[in-house]
């Protein structure tokens, strides 16, 4: 059978935790194999504690706001890979600093959503490309938000965000006009109850 790839940004916590969680059923499946990445692996503990699993999970530093980051991160799931292609990434990490308005917002708040949620995500596929394209799957999932459908009326709320998210939207388009052979979309999660969505919000990260 043959081995199946899987690189996640953000696996720290939240949505990217949840993801490498739900993939460890499939890393009981010897032949799977997953680069769960985060900032912080020295802190990353619950994502340490699921290294151990048939498949393989490897924690790989990086940081996508941060471009030398990118390109380390790169080139030690290229090494990793040793060859093989890269069949699944999921540009998960996000930010969302909220209470901010189309005409009052800071300009940190609007760039550093901008850096982590749309320019982050644009990097980390380009650095990873010639490995997605030594796939047959090549696969990019960007994480969006329905917030940042116009259509969907949210209204006033989280206007750098949705800026943001809608950027991405943008991204995943011209990546799939550009190569054709690739397979990039966009997913939306739901409201979900993460340190991002709150205690509140509708839906368990499960
Ligand atoms: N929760 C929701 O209701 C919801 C709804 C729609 C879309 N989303 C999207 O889903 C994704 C995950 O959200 P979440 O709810 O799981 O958020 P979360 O609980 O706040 O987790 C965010 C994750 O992103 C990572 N991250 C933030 N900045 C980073 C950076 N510069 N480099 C690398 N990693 C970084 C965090 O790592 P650290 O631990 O190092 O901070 C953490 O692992 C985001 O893209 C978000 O916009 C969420």
């Amino acid at each position: 059978m043959p081995n199946t790839t899987w690189l996640i940004t953000g696996a720290s916590r939240g949505l990217g935790m949840e993801t490498v969680r739900r993939l460890r059923q499939l890393l009981q499946t010897p032949t799977n194999t997953v680069f769960g990445t985060c900032r912080s692996p020295s802190t990353a503990t619950e994502l340490a504690a699921l290294v151990s699993s048939p498949g393989t999970l490897y924690i790989v530093k990086l940081d996508v706001t941060d471009e030398v980051s990118i390109k380390a991160a790169a080139n030690e799931v290229f090494k990793l890979l040793n060859g093989a292609g890269l069949d699944y990434v999921l540009n998960n990490a996000g930010i969302n600093r909220g209470d901010d308005l189309a005409f009052n917002f800071t300009p940190s708040a609007l760039s550093d959503m901008m850096a982590t949620n749309a320019l982050g995500p644009a990097l980390v596929s380009r650095y990873l490309l010639p490995a997605i394209e030594r796939s047959d799957r090549r696969v990019i999932m960007n994480m969006t938000s329905r917030l940042a459908s116009i259509g969907s009326d949210y209204g006033t709320i989280d206007a750098c965000y949705c800026m943001s998210k809608i950027a991405l939207n943008m991204l995943t388009y011209k990546q799939a006009r550009q190569h054709p052979d690739l397979i990039p979309i966009v997913l939306e999660p739901g409201w979900v109850k993460t340190d991002m969505g709150g205690p509140g919000a509708e839906i368990e990260p499960a």
